[in-house]
């Protein structure tokens, strides 16, 4: 990378720097720049276009997931959240980090741009009696300043860097914190059930997955720890119907024939068990974990 093109995280140096580094690798890990592959792996990837409406209508199947989950439980033992804390939970859905988190610190700025999903998050702060997490609805293109979007001790964007321009992204959340960034995203295919794609006859390409955004980060000058979630997924549905609606959506706009295949790919591998209906087989959902100290 020549001089010109470093940014400022490398500039600022405290995580780690060009100094730092072997040349050797440094010249390695800069013949490629990240934030360029990402893109152009993003524009390649055939999943749905996932816009406000789509989390929106996403939000109820969101919250109520057909199956269980330890992702929260996980990612709070790799945090170690500190009671004194103010975190700011970008794209925070549902809450599904906000909630189990509001009680090990202090504040929580939860944000996203889902009305659906924050929708959802006030109810259970409503019902939790939680009165430390206060929401606000931005996207990550917004100018964060004008909506409100202050600095944090720590700063969290789990599984929601959907973004085009990752480097900016993980800018707007490096400049917003003062001691820690956390971020999560996929393994390989992620949540994506590849059968079910296969099955319906399209080909999956889930995406640039964590290996992009680790290298992004070495390339900022950011030396982040990593660790893997192990997401173990077992589907189960009240009855075919309810499994095959879910599905419906999660695979968006199948035509008749995609519909007919989906249906006996679900009668041929959904079983019966105690009074539910549930996938044969289990699925090992893989998220990585990347974080680093602020100085
Ligand atoms: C997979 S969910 C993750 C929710 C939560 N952080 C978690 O780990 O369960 C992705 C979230 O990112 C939000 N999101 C997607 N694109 C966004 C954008 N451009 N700006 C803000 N939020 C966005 C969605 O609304 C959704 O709530």
């Amino acid at each position: 990378m020549e001089e010109h093109s470093v940014n400022p995280v490398q500039k600022a140096g405290p995580t780690g720097g060009k100094k730092s580094r072997e040349p050797g690798i440094l010249k390695a890990a800069d013949g490629i720049d990240w934030n360029e592959a990402w893109k152009m792996q993003r524009s390649q990837k055939a999943v749905i276009k996932r816009d406000v409406n789509f989390w929106d209508n996403k939000a109820r199947d969101f919250f109520k997931k057909p199956w269980d989950s330890n992702y929260s439980d996980d990612f709070l033992k790799i945090m170690e959240p500190k009671r004194c804390w103010t975190v700011l939970d970008m794209g925070c859905g549902s809450g599904a980090l906000a909630i189990p988190l509001a009680k090990y610190v202090r504040r929580i700025t939860a944000v996203d741009f889902s009305p659906g999903m924050l929708e959802l998050l006030e109810e259970q702060c409503k019902t939790k009696e939680i009165d430390n997490i206060a929401v606000i609805k931005a996207s990550w293109e917004d100018n964060w300043t004008s909506k409100g979007i202050g600095s944090y001790d720590a700063v969290v964007a789990s599984r929601c860097l959907v973004v085009d321009d990752l480097r900016k992204a993980i800018m707007k959340l490096h400049n917003a914190a003062r001691e820690r960034v956390y971020i999560s995203t996929i393994v390989g295919d992620g949540p994506h059930d590849r059968g079910m794609y296969e099955a319906v006859g399209r080909r999956l390409t889930p995406g640039p997955d964590y290996i992009y955004t680790y290298n992004l980060l070495y390339q900022m000058g950011i030396c982040a720890h990593l660790s893997f979630i192990k997401d173990y997924r077992q589907e189960s549905f009240q009855d075919l119907d309810a499994a095959h609606q879910y599905y419906d959506r999660f695979l968006g706009e199948l035509t008749n024939s995609e519909k007919v295949k989906l249906r006996c790919y679900l009668e041929d591998q959904l079983v019966a068990r105690n009074g539910k209906w549930v996938l044969k087989y289990k699925r090992a959902t893989r998220w990585a974990v990347m974080w680093w100290e602020k100085e």
